[in-house]
């Protein structure tokens, strides 16, 4: 598809799509920049539509790492298979469907997960099943990564992660947030979670 096809695209479906333009090269390498690709091996893609961000996350993974990309749109998972790239599992399933899609892949637990997920459109059941499934799975000291272009998305998922930090890039249209979070542990449960991340 070109350029003008994915705008298409986009503009058809913009209840999912959340936008009509997709992430800048700057944007996307703002959002795998977070990830430590020495020791991550297990990673997970959420929204992964034209594949932007999905070629900065192969760029930087370990040969034996493998990618499972989620992405509703027939015509975007295409454009995902054409990259081409043995590491990459395209899922052309809802993202709620993590936990069966890992244990299909042998995945035992995901080391890092990046959503472009448009939060603020997608019915609140579905969010919640997406968010608590990626908590569910991380590692203890896993990371989750969402894109926004609203600085409040956070309240969305703040009680399954906690913030590290948030960055902000300008050379994007439009401009956008990236929240960098870790999982939120319940009071009492951090020893156990320790020993689960050191078992993993
Ligand atoms: C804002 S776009 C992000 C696309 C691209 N990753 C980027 O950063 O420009 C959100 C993508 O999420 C996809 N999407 C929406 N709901 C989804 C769901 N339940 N499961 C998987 N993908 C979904 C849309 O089709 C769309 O391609």
């Amino acid at each position: 598809m070109n350029h003008l096809q994915v705008f298409i695209e986009a503009v058809k479906n913009v209840k999912t799509v959340g936008t009509v333009t997709f992430s800048s090269k700057f944007l996307s390498k703002t959002i795998v920049s977070p990830i430590d690709f020495d020791t991550a091996q297990y990673i997970v893609e959420l929204g992964a539509g034209n594949g932007c961000i999905t070629k900065q996350l192969l760029q930087n993974m370990r040969p034996d790492a493998k990618l499972l990309a989620f992405e509703i749109n027939e015509k975007f998972c295409t454009m995902l298979r054409d990259l081409n790239d043995p590491r990459l599992i395209v899922v052309e399933d809802s993202a709620e469907k993590i936990s069966e899609y890992l244990t299909q892949n042998e995945m035992p637990h995901i080391d890092a997960a990046v959503s472009a997920l448009p939060l603020v459109v997608l019915p609140k059941p579905l969010t919640e099943k997406v968010l608590q499934a990626i908590q569910r799975h991380l590692k203890a000291d896993g990371l989750f990564v969402q894109l926004s272009y609203s600085a409040f998305t956070y309240k969305k998922f703040d009680q399954y992660f906690k913030k590290l930090n948030t960055k902000f890039e300008i050379r994007n249209i439009p401009p956008a947030f990236v929240f960098v979070c870790k999982k939120l542990v319940p009071k009492g449960a951090e020893e156990l979670v320790r020993r689960q991340g050191e078992a993993n």
